[in-house]
């Protein structure tokens, strides 16, 4: 476990949290005296019996389609832009990720984009299905990478506020149950004048599935409607031949 953790994690209320190790690695709440599991290095601080909606139906279709997502997003992105690393570089090249930051992936699923940011920060990743970050911690020791998983819900971050220098999210954002509490989430989490990132299928792209009548995805907003009136310079574009938006905007 990195040193230093127990500084910034909490529970989903936001209570402080103590390391515990009494047979197995755990974190206690010692006023509610509910304990969080560290399963594989990968802390849980969710409560799976309480999960509702699209959270828990993604949860179950990612633990299930994990082994199998780098395969089909690779041949996905390999069909659409030529290969995956021209893809993910149209929105990752939009983060300013200096040496030493604390940079967090919201929903990092298998952790794909990690590989192309400045390995001289400091990475953690937060996603609700265990099955996608086991993926991820596989790959990130394959990498030689050094990061922090953690499973929670985007809308109840387990992170104490003001905590992170880069915050971003790519591909969950769609999927949330809350899309507009994920926000102030992000927010919440950030340090002030943070760039937070947010990308993920257009409505366009959702509207040449809904032809497809094996397909059929719930509307999309557009996402910029979420933010409070409070962020700074919001710019919102759509790349991939507008199969993907990409909205930036900084914490006050
Ligand atoms: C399409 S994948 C994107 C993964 C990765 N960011 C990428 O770019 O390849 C969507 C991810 O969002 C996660 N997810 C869905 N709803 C979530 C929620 N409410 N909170 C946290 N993660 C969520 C899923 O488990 C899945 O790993």
């Amino acid at each position: 476990m990195k040193p230093g953790i127990t500084e910034f994690i909490r529970t989903p209320e936001g209570r402080a949290l103590e390391y515990f190790h009494e047979g197995e690695d755990e974190f206690l709440q010692t006023q509610t005296g509910i304990k969080y599991p560290i399963y594989k290095e990968i802390i849980c601080v969710l409560d799976n019996i309480s999960l509702t909606g699209n959270n828990e139906n993604y949860q179950k279709m990612y633990d299930r389609f994990s082994m199998f997502y780098d395969f089909t997003t690779k041949i996905y992105a390999r069909f659409k832009s030529g290969n995956e690393k021209n893809r993910l570089l149209q929105y990752l090249s939009l983060l300013d990720i200096k040496n030493g930051d604390k940079v967090i992936e919201i929903s990092i699923g298998t952790g794909r984009n990690i590989k192309y940011l400045n390995p001289d920060a400091e990475f953690y990743g937060i996603d609700i299905s265990l099955g996608m970050l086991r993926q991820c911690q596989k790959k990130m020791k394959r990498l030689m990478r050094e990061i922090t998983l953690i499973q929670a819900e985007a809308e109840s971050l387990p992170i104490k506020d003001d905590s992170f220098d880069v915050v971003f999210s790519a591909g969950g954002f769609n999927f949330f149950n809350n899309p507009g509490k994920a926000v102030i989430e992000m927010l919440r989490i950030a340090k002030s004048g943070t760039k937070i990132l947010i990308t993920d299928e257009t409505e366009k792209l959702r509207l040449k599935y809904n032809k497809n009548d094996f397909y059929k995805a719930s509307e999309i907003k557009n996402p910029v409607t979420y933010l409070p009136d409070s962020c700074r310079n919001i710019e919102y574009k759509e790349i991939c031949d507008g199969d993907l938006y990409v909205l930036t905007f900084n914490k006050p």
